[in-house]
């Protein structure tokens, strides 16, 4: 049992403590924010995120987890400490380390010998030994050590897949340091690679760029699929076959958003631009990621007839991806805002972020289920993968349009069924 202190309570570091609670060290979850800290002692979970609130309350129950306000407050003590904080995307495509920096100078003071910093959130290369000159520059006083321990948690599963990963990367240039990180995971069953800190910052941030490259590179055989009459489901399930491709990831859609996929390819373009290697594979990457968003804002415009202005457009799924609250480069947001935009008149509904989405697109009306978005719509978008609008009986939807077009940027349903019962049908690749 370790005494463990996570800096930040977001996705990454609220799933980090009360997952390294539950494996049975002691742990203090600090965060900025007063309020978040007094709901999460409470037990109340900001996120949705399945296994998360059972686990909260367990350690609490057992005083294993506290919640308390600044960084200060958690470290004293403490053997590791683990930065969990954001680390967003600039808009030159670097990543944002201003929290990282701040944490380091306000915890540097009060690390006793022998602790180990850990980067947890997703860094650019480099950052690990970034932290290590900051913490000196910050009167650390004495030896300290530094490491990289990237996080793999799809948002929707992050318990799961932090208590049961397919592997641990460590980086660290001390293989002692090293050792201690890789005990925090005693009872986790999975491969542990250790590497320097550069190689373990580059897993994560390739990682996720190879990611990205399996979406864009079926979202751009879709657009073939469309223009040579193909089924690109059928195209991605040939494919997948081939172990060296796997069926995971080959599903054409909007796009790809979120917190990480798009933060993170952009960050290892920058990173090769700042070396001087042009990564043209990756620019590829992010502009077929762009282009899909707006390629499935003209499928919904010509569903509508040619021009959105004035036109009733009906959104399902606002969300960047279906069992997750996330609105953050949501390609589902950046759809419906471009259709408010176009002079659309958009009524929207999503599971768990309608509120949000409403807050964040002016004009957008929220509706409070999708036969309620559908009703007089003149195209019917589905932008996110909620199971729900699988299951939707559109005998119903279809009797509540004005006009029944739909286009399911998800390929949730089945084309012939859904001409079967009048809809104009158009999907993605399909
Ligand atoms: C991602 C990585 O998967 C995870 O390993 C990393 O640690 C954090 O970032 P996450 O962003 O939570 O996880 O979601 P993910 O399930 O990867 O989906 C990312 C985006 O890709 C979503 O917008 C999703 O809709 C899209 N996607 C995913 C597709 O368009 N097609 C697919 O086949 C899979």
């Amino acid at each position: 049992m370790s005494d463990v202190a996570v800096i930040g309570a977001g996705y990454v570091g609220l799933t980090t403590a009360a997952c390294f609670a539950r494996l049975g060290h002691e742990v203090r979850c600090a965060d900025i924010d007063a309020e978040r800290v007094a709901r999460l002692s409470g037990g109340e979970i900001p996120i949705l995120e399945e296994g998360l609130p059972g686990l909260v309350a367990e350690g609490l129950s057992v005083s294993r987890l506290r919640f308390v306000h600044g960084a200060s407050a958690a470290v004293v003590g403490a053997e590791f400490v683990f930065l969990c904080v954001g680390t967003p995307q600039a808009s030159d495509g670097r990543a944002d380390l201003t929290a990282v920096e701040a944490v380091c100078a306000e915890i540097a003071p009060l690390l006793a010998p022998g602790t180990v910093v850990v980067n947890k959130s997703t860094v650019p290369v480099g950052t690990t030994r970034l932290v290590a000159r900051w913490l000196a520059e910050a009167g650390v006083g004495h030896e300290v050590g530094v490491a990289s321990n990237p996080e793999f948690l799809r948002e929707g599963t992050a318990v799961r897949d932090f208590l049961q990963p397919q592997r641990i990367v460590i980086g660290c240039d001390d293989p002692a340091v090293a050792v201690r990180v890789s005990e925090l995971y005693r009872g986790v069953p999975a491969p542990t690679v250790v590497t320097d800190a550069a190689s373990a910052e580059l897993v994560k941030q390739a990682a996720n760029s190879f990611l990205a490259m399996k979406i864009s590179f079926m979202n751009a055989v879709a657009n073939v699929c469309e223009a040579v009459n193909a089924d690109v489901r059928d195209v991605a399930l040939g494919m997948g076959y081939d172990p060296r491709i796997g069926t995971e990831f080959l599903q054409p859609g909007p796009g790809f958003g979120g917190a990480c996929l798009p933060k993170d390819t952009a960050a290892l373009l920058h990173t090769a631009a700042e070396c001087g290697y042009d990564f043209s594979v990756l620019r590829g990457v992010l502009d077929v990621n762009d282009r899909q968003r707006a390629h499935i804002v003209d499928r919904i415009r010509e569903a509508a007839g040619g021009d959105l202005a004035g036109r009733r457009v009906a959104v399902l799924g606002l969300t960047f991806k279906a069992n997750t609250d996330d609105l953050r480069e949501s390609p589902a947001l950046e759809i419906t805002r471009a259709l408010v935009a176009a002079g659309a008149s958009v009524r929207a509904f999503d599971p768990v972020a309608g509120e949000a989405a409403a807050v964040m697109v002016p004009g957008l009306e929220i509706a409070p289920d999708a036969y309620a978005a559908a009703e007089g719509a003149e195209a019917l978008a589905i932008l996110t993968e909620w199971d729900q609008f699988r299951w939707l009986d559109y005998t119903r939807v279809v009797s509540a349009m004005a006009e029944p077009r739909v286009v399911d940027a998800r390929n949730l349903l089945d084309p012939a069924a859904m001409r079967r019962l009048g809809f104009a049908y158009q999907g993605v690749g399909r």
